[in-house]
């Protein structure tokens, strides 16, 4: 064997285990394997866990903070706004660059999968062609995958349609859209209905920004399902955001979530951009925002969380974390029982690996080595602590380490040490 985990926890609980890797693959999972690894971790109880996985992110914009100036009111509007005066001041090598240095924020957090949308609403589609670019070069240790994501609104902007289809052929891999951000209901339907239809011709999954509104009226989401039905997208189509769901009538979510799940139609909430962002307009209360995700989730319905934004128009803060974007999401939607708490961290790993069809995904004999050892006991702990990622394992090597997170006391007849740890 090239590498053996000795003394796993697994993320389902019960006996620990031994995890044996060959040639990029776990080929064996047991108790005591009777094995030997060419190099042998005992991690000691320690959680594994496939690697985090992120179904919504902005790397085009990401790390530009303060990038002409900083978004003064907190709003969505400002801070499009505020993108579309950065854009023209983008070159190249400065989206490269921080594009390059977020996947190394991601590795050592243990995100090795990201879906990224990408602004196809500048006629040079320079950030399509770096995001092309970063794609390539992070491959080895991370997949990146890109939708073609008309910022301006696919109709509202007049060469948007054309720019999408021309960042397809480049090798984007994903339709997106904003059907709330165009000039009007009936045209937000129209965007949802070319781009559904231009996916299935082209066999492509379809990732629309979906309603993110306090609008209880913005029911694109209804739309979306209705085309994903039609054209048989099911399993391909993922409306991103979703927030009008929060302000919708009780008796038409009712009716509109059983469409959803006939349709396929997954679900990606941002908690920690959905509880920053939504709401602005109102007084007190103020609405969560957030999308309904126990009720989708009770209704056979695929959530996963996404982090949307680090560090650019739009949030300020963020480090790749997506333990950090599972914990706010269980606070938001106040999914606070055991087994919320786990589908909260199924959200941030095999939710999001499914809705981006990730092949070899898992912790099952067979699929690729990619696995993080965290500094935790069970996947709720993990959350609690935002656990420190001590390995991060790609294809059966360790592309990243950090320490457990002690901390040394010096207090009389208490013990020297404190990890915060509960689970065992
Ligand atoms: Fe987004």
């Amino acid at each position: 064997m090239d590498l053996i985990l000795r003394n796993a926890t697994l993320p389902d609980g019960g006996q620990q285990a031994d995890i044996a890797i060959e040639a990029g693959r776990i080929v064996a999972i047991g108790p005591a394997l009777n094995l030997k690894g060419v190099q042998e971790i005992d991690i000691a109880g320690d959680l594994v866990t496939p690697p985090f996985v992120d179904a919504h992110f902005h790397m085009d914009a990401t790390l530009s903070y303060g990038l002409p100036r900083v978004n003064a009111s907190g709003t969505l509007l400002e801070g499009i706004a505020l993108w579309g005066e950065l854009k023209p001041e983008l070159t190249q090598q400065a989206l490269v660059g921080r594009a390059l240095q977020y996947c190394d924020w991601a590795v050592a957090r243990g995100l090795l999968a990201i879906r990224s949308h990408v602004d196809v609403c500048d006629d040079r589609l320079l950030a399509v062609e770096a995001l092309l670019h970063v794609k390539k070069l992070v491959a080895p240790y991370l997949d990146l995958q890109l939708v073609a994501f008309p910022q301006d609104g696919l109709l509202r902007s007049p060469t948007a349609f054309a720019n999408l289809q021309r960042a397809i052929a480049m090798g984007v891999d994903v339709v997106g859209g904003i059907p709330h951000f165009e000039r009007t209901m009936a045209e937000g339907a129209e965007s949802v209905r070319l781009l559904c239809e231009f996916a299935a011709e082209n066999g492509l999954r379809v990732d629309m920004h979906c309603d993110e509104s306090d609008d209880p009226m913005s029911r694109h989401i209804e739309t979306l399902a209705y085309h994903a039905q039609r054209l048989g997208l099911q399993g391909r189509v993922a409306g991103s955001h979703l927030t009008s769901m929060h302000s919708m009538d009780n008796y038409y979510v009712s009716k509109l979530l059983p469409l959803i799940r006939e349709a396929g139609v997954a679900a990606i909430a941002n908690p920690l951009i959905n509880i920053t962002l939504q709401g602005r307009h109102d007084t007190y209360p103020k609405r969560r925002g957030m999308t309904r995700v126990p009720e989708l989730l009770a209704a056979g319905i695929d959530v996963a969380f996404g982090h949307d934004c680090v560090m650019d128009p739009w949030y300020s803060l963020g480090s790749g974390d997506m333990l950090e974007v599972a914990h706010m999401g269980l606070h938001v939607a106040q999914m606070t029982g055991q087994e919320a708490m786990r589908s909260c961290f199924r959200a941030v790993t095999e939710t999001p690996a499914r809705i981006l069809g990730l092949e070899g995904y898992g912790l099952q004999v067979g699929c690729h080595a990619d696995l993080v050892v965290l500094d935790a006991g069970d996947p709720i702990e993990a959350i609690r602590l935002r656990a420190a990622r001590r390995f991060v394992i790609r294809r059966g090597v360790v592309i990243s380490q950090a320490p457990p997170a002690h901390a040394q006391l010096n207090l009389p007849g208490r013990p020297g040490k404190v990890d915060f740890r509960l689970a065992k």
